[in-house]
């Protein structure tokens, strides 16, 4: 693991766009470990419950909406951040079906509108970029796909991310070209691809782990597709740590981190959805599940693996979690939250800190 990456963030400014998420709120949660002046810009929170709304966080936060340029440049410019965060998105599979154009334009002007706001803006130095595993023009063969692979998406979320990927590099050669970086106008700018992401406090329609234990939580029986799909799973706090690595190494000026990043689990770690069924049971006796026909169900990936050497090789990024641990850890946050009420995300922040 790169030493210090925790070290060199203490108490920097920080602009998070989609900090109401999933993600964003654990980053918000790990970047208040880090004594971080936190700026957030996404949608009010729409679960109930909602993670961030757990966290009572104190920040300074805009509610609004990433196709609105001039609130974004606004907010970036207004902030005097160093570095960005950019997670806000349309980030399901099944509503980008529903709604194209709504995924493209959230997902893809959305991410146009962070760049520019960032051009702008005078005191960003440093931009991750958060895509997706999904950005891959994926054979569905039992191969693990490299940052120089061919991107691709079957469907409009995936095609929509592996649109921002051709975007983000288009910025790099066009304006933030590492070459040609000034003094005055250093901005170095990567794109994160993450594998599936799991951990407490996700109350999104159609992932696996958030149906499970809505339903355990009622005491119904979860209906699952798909079980034999495969997926790189990764506890939430191992993703955002190469966040960290990469956003530490842009911000200390390193060119080479100006580029474009796998964050997988090891390959002899990538389970199908079943194997993760099996072993949330055997946190949760609650947890019940049922397999559902498919038919007519719209196409999604069933095998997708990620090469993480990359990352591994030229920034020590290395998961702390095995599998077992990842679904331990976030099926004790469920349970928790729904038999007392409480939410463990500061402490399994700091014992992750501390490991
Ligand atoms: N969760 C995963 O397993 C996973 C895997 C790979 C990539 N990703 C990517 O990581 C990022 C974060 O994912 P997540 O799971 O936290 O997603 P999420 O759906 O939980 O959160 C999305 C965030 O984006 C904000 N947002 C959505 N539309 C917006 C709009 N029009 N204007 C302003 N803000 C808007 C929401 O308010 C929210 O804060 C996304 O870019 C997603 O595509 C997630």
């Amino acid at each position: 693991m790169v030493k210090g990456h925790l070290e060199y963030l203490k108490n920097r400014k920080v602009f998070v766009t989609g900090h109401t998420g999933f993600k964003g709120s654990w980053l918000i949660a790990m970047l208040r470990q880090l004594n971080c002046e936190v700026y957030g810009y996404a949608l009010e929170c729409t679960s109930d419950p909602n993670h961030f709304s757990l966290l009572k966080s104190n920040g300074h936060y805009v509610y609004a909406d990433i196709r609105d340029p001039n609130k974004l440049k606004q907010a970036v410019s207004e902030s005097g951040a160093e570095i960005v965060f950019h997670l806000a998105a349309q980030s399901l599979v099944r509503p980008s079906y529903r709604d194209p154009r709504y995924t493209y334009e959230v997902n893809v002007m959305g991410s146009l509108n962070l760049l520019e706001a960032v051009r702008a803006s005078p005191s960003v130095r440093a931009v991750v970029m958060v895509t997706t595993d999904k950005v891959y023009a994926n054979r569905e063969e039992h191969y693990a796909y490299r940052e120089d692979d061919k991107l691709g998406g079957h469907d409009m979320y995936s095609s929509s991310k592996a649109c921002c990927e051709i975007l983000i590099d288009s910025y790099r050669l066009s304006f933030l070209k590492p070459d040609l970086v000034t003094e005055n106008q250093q901005i170095l700018l990567a794109s994160l691809r993450a594998g599936n992401v799991i951990g407490g406090g996700d109350w999104s329609e159609d992932r696996l782990i958030p149906d499970l234990v809505r339903a355990a939580a009622t005491k119904q029986t979860a209906k699952i597709r798909n079980p034999q799909a495969v997926r790189p799973w990764q506890h939430v706090l191992d993703c955002l740590n190469a966040y960290l690595i990469v956003g530490a190494e842009l911000l200390k000026g390193n060119r080479e981190a100006a580029g474009s990043w796998n964050v997988a689990p090891e390959k002899a770690a990538v389970y199908a959805v079943e194997n993760i069924l099996t072993l949330s049971t055997q946190y949760w006796n609650e947890i019940k599940y049922t397999i559902l026909p498919q038919q007519n169900a719209p196409h999604e990936a069933n095998l997708l693996m990620l090469d993480n050497t990359k990352i591994k090789s030229k920034l020590n990024w290395t998961p702390v979690y095995s599998t077992q641990e990842t679904v331990a850890l976030t099926i004790e946050w469920y349970r928790k939250y729904y038999e007392s009420g409480d939410c463990i995300t500061e402490r399994q922040v700091e014992k992750f800190l501390a490991a």
